[in-house]
């Protein structure tokens, strides 16, 4: 089965992303034909400002998955922008879209209400994103739990150019993972790069540490013997997601709940499970140069090419009823 994912190139990847998405990823690759897309022309949906640092936020976001595991024989990575088919089945399928559709999806609605007007491309990255899993065959797409609708839509739009154009696109099934989003340092929103609430995968042991400092516990608990919280807590978020050791977890749950268990015992035992954590991914991230990422996305890229350029040709035919 084929699987795809992937991310917009804005900037190295955190936290979050490991427990959203990478982890998940570094699993699927075994299981089934993985491939990643990295969204470079969804950038242009957004802030032009941040073109001149695409290039290398483009090799940071491809390190990264390296460094974490993603395994280039099992697991073809490619650039959105290098694959005009894309581009050209976004253009048909959006004959079949009506703009109320799009303005409906709760993400589409939020951004625009934020800004007051939309460009074009904005509107439409739901369709170009409904044809960056069908032109490639994806039958299972793992996503975040806001992603949802953009998957119901991918779903609604792929049986109508089935039905209108005679096109065999399969049903695509949505993952979402188990644990999909990680508090942000402030204990307010998820973590995100934009909210500079994030600990970075490349980020330095001192920095962890300051960060894992900083972060926000429970208001309440101001002295050792109070009784605290672990509920939006953001310290036990990531404990959940990074301390091995369940059954004493549990008990440093109990024992902060009980009162008497203080936050800064609490985050040297996470500073240690994240370094523990990091440090194979620094290591391996050194060992990375440039140009193999380069080279990586290259051979990715070269494969996606070849696929898209014979998928494309089906579909041509099937839509302009040469066949
Ligand atoms: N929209 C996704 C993001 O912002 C990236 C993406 C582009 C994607 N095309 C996709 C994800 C297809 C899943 C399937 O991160």
């Amino acid at each position: 089965m084929i699987v795809l994912t992937g991310d917009r190139p804005t900037g190295s990847l955190h936290l979050g992303h490991w427990v959203g998405s990478l982890q998940a990823r570094t699993q699927l690759q075994y299981i089934h034909d993985l491939w990643i897309i990295v969204a470079d022309t969804q950038v242009l949906n957004g802030d032009f400002a941040k073109l001149p640092q695409i290039q290398s936020n483009i090799v940071s976001v491809v390190r990264d998955y390296l460094s974490v595991g993603i395994d280039p024989d099992r697991c073809t990575v490619f650039l959105q922008s290098q694959i005009p088919q894309l581009g050209e089945l976004t253009n048909i399928l959006s004959n079949l879209v009506n703009i109320n559709e799009i303005m409906r999806l709760p993400t589409i609605r939020q951004e625009s209400e934020l800004y007051g007007s939309s460009s074009m491309g904005f509107l439409s990255y739901p369709i170009s994103q409904t044809a960056d899993i069908v032109l490639f065959g994806a039958e299972l797409v793992p996503v975040g739990s806001d992603q949802m609708p953009i998957i119901h839509f991918a779903n609604d739009l792929a049986q109508r150019s089935n039905t209108v154009f005679g096109t065999d696109f399969a049903y695509i099934q949505p993952q979402l993972s188990t644990k999909s989003r990680l508090l942000g340092l402030d204990g307010q929103n998820k973590m995100s790069k934009s909210l500079g609430n994030a600990i970075f995968l490349q980020d330095s042991a001192e920095d962890v540490w300051q960060k894992v400092r900083a972060m926000y516990t429970d208001a309440n608990h101001l002295k050792i013997s109070d009784p605290g919280n672990i509920l939006g807590n953001v310290v036990f978020d990531h404990l959940d997601a990074f301390h091995m050791d369940k059954p004493h977890l549990q008990d440093l749950k109990n024992h902060y709940q009980r009162g008497g268990l203080g936050d800064m015992v609490l985050k040297k035992i996470l500073y240690e499970d994240l370094l523990e954590f990091l440090q194979p991914i620094w290591l391996k991230s050194q060992n990375i140069s440039d140009e193999y990422v380069l080279d990586v996305l290259a051979q990715g890229t070269a494969k996606a090419k070849v696929c898209a350029a014979s998928a494309m040709d089906l579909i041509r035919d099937k839509v302009f009823c040469k066949k």
